[in-house]
């Protein structure tokens, strides 16, 4: 089964714990505090949408890529409803082409994690491509300092630092909680804000 195939599977089937329809309150956190500004923004596996538009709704110019599209319809229809616009793109984001112009900020909201875990370095060409010296990647991911029977892949805060220095200065790796549907508080997590050299 192609990665396609494997996600359309869990949002057919709805075993989609991480889809909580609540904006990220790191990302909300991150983007006020630092403050990031308004720009154009790359979501790696961005899933239904909700942060995507969240993003929109701020003024930043969102395009936003899943393989899976039976998220990404869900995610059309949020937005349309939202009256909001976005790129939605349907695409393996290990394979994306190099965009026209590189973004300068990324967000990705349990993507890496997942893909680190068949592909060890696979992201990292795309992250190469679409960012410049300056791009900003906001990466949430699992934190392997919590165990948990059901919980997202994770990683420890030394691999994930190391899997970014070739690209990254790390302006910070920090714990948070990942939102659970209904805004219950989730998995233990990573939170980093990496600036590309
Ligand atoms: C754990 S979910 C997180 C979704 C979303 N970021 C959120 O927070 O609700 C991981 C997402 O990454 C997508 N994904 C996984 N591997 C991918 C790949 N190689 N290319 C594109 N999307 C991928 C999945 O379809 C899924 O929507």
């Amino acid at each position: 089964m192609g990665v396609s195939e494997r996600w359309d599977a869990k949002y057919r089937n709805g075993t989609t714990p991480w889809d909580s329809g609540l904006p990220s309150a790191e990302l909300r956190r991150v983007v006020s505090e630092q403050p990031i500004a308004p720009c154009r923004v790359l979501e790696l596996g961005c899933g239904t949408g909700t942060n995507a538009i969240w993003l929109a709704r701020q003024g930043f110019v969102v395009t936003a890529v899943d393989c899976s599209e039976l998220a990404l319809d869900q995610a059309r229809q949020k937005a349309e409803a939202a009256g909001v616009s976005v790129d939605w793109v349907c695409a393996d984001v290990t394979q994306l082409p190099p965009p026209d112009e590189p973004f300068p900020f990324v967000f990705d909201r349990a993507c890496f994690h997942c893909i680190r875990r068949d592909l060890p370095t696979a992201l990292q060409v795309t992250l190469k491509n679409v960012t410049a010296t300056g791009t900003q990647y906001l990466v949430l991911t699992g934190n392997a300092n919590e165990q948990r029977d059901h919980g997202p892949p994770s990683l420890s805060e030394d691999e994930l630092r190391s899997e970014l220095a070739d690209l990254f200065d790390l302006e910070f790796v920090r714990e948070f909680y990942f939102e659970d549907p209904g805004g219950v508080q989730g998995p233990l997590g990573l939170s980093c804000l990496a600036v590309r050299r």
